[in-house]
């Protein structure tokens, strides 16, 4: 089998193009457009590419950008105050800090100051606590977005066996309550699992979230399976010097193998920012009541 390529980068450009009617309807009603903070700290070249295209994304989507640029010296207080100003600023609606913080700054702490209703990661406790009991809250981007393709792919996941394989707040832990939600049957693999290529080998759904370059095999796959390879991972290109972007699914063989598989690049990617953007709105609606 030749697995079918999941174009993430056109279901998201679907999803802006929703995002954008949303964001106008918005403006429309309130007089103002949907706004977005973004908050990095410090140089983090790959942080600081990940902001940018978020704050181009939101201007795309008629909606406002405030851009916050800050050393890595701040002090813990210094953010946490910065926090609480655009907690105040009825002009955002959403509140992303760019994560990874510098070490001296507590990174859940800082969570923790959002405004659950501006947190548009959905990495507030609060956020977290509702996605697990199943009420209405603001869900982590990168995973929503990957339920929206597997939903895209499949319809129903309900009493499909899905395996989950990364534990991370960001996307294992909250990836596994989406798909609960749906009423597919979740394992959650990590680091310390035993003989993950089995447990991956009973699953229809494969989410892979390792941060480990082409880690799972064509072989681990079960036949006719979807895989979803949220892996960003830079290597060593053949040309001398050069670095190319591969997942943490190792995606030709898996793609021999698989009925459904996400490209790296191009796949989950894309769908993290159409998120954030939908996050936004959806929150600037709430707000407004
Ligand atoms: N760093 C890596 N991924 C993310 C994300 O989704 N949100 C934030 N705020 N920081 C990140």
């Amino acid at each position: 089998m030749t697995a079918a390529r999941i174009d993430g980068k056109a279901v998201a450009a679907a999803l802006r193009g929703d995002v954008a009617d949303a964001a106008a309807v918005f403006t429309d009603r309130t007089g103002r457009a949907p706004g977005l903070a973004t908050v990095l700290v410090g140089e983090d070249p790959a942080s600081a590419v990940y902001v940018r295209s978020k704050g181009k994304a939101t201007g795309e989507a008629g909606m406002a950008s405030f851009s916050h640029t800050l050393p890595d010296t701040i002090s813990e207080a210094e953010l946490l105050a910065l926090v609480d100003q655009l907690n105040a600023d009825d002009r955002v609606d959403g509140i992303l800090v760019q994560l990874p913080l510098p070490a001296h700054i507590d990174a859940n702490r800082v969570i923790a100051a959002i405004d659950p209703a501006k947190d548009v990661d959905g990495f507030h406790p609060v956020n977290a606590g509702r996605l697990a009991t199943g009420l209405d809250g603001l869900v982590p981007c990168t995973p929503l977005g990957c339920l929206h393709l597997l939903k895209q792919q499949l319809g129903s996941l309900a009493g499909k066996d899905a395996v989950v394989i990364g534990r991370s707040n960001i996307v294992g832990k909250p990836m596994a309550m989406l798909l609960i939600g749906e009423s597919a049957t979740v394992t959650v693999a990590h680091s310390r699992t035993r003989d993950l290529p089995d447990v991956v080998r009973r699953a229809d759904i494969v989410v892979a979230a390792v941060g480990r370059p082409e880690m799972i095999r064509g072989s681990w796959i079960k036949p006719g399976a979807t895989v979803i390879d949220v892996g960003i991972n830079r290597v060593p290109a053949a040309e001398e010097g050069k670095t190319r972007l591969v997942g943490d699914v190792a995606y030709d063989e898996a793609a021999e193998v698989a009925s459904a598989i996400t490209p790296v690049p191009g796949g989950v990617g894309p769908m993290t920012i159409a998120m954030l953007l939908r996050n936004t709105v959806v929150a600037a609606h709430r707000r407004a009541g």
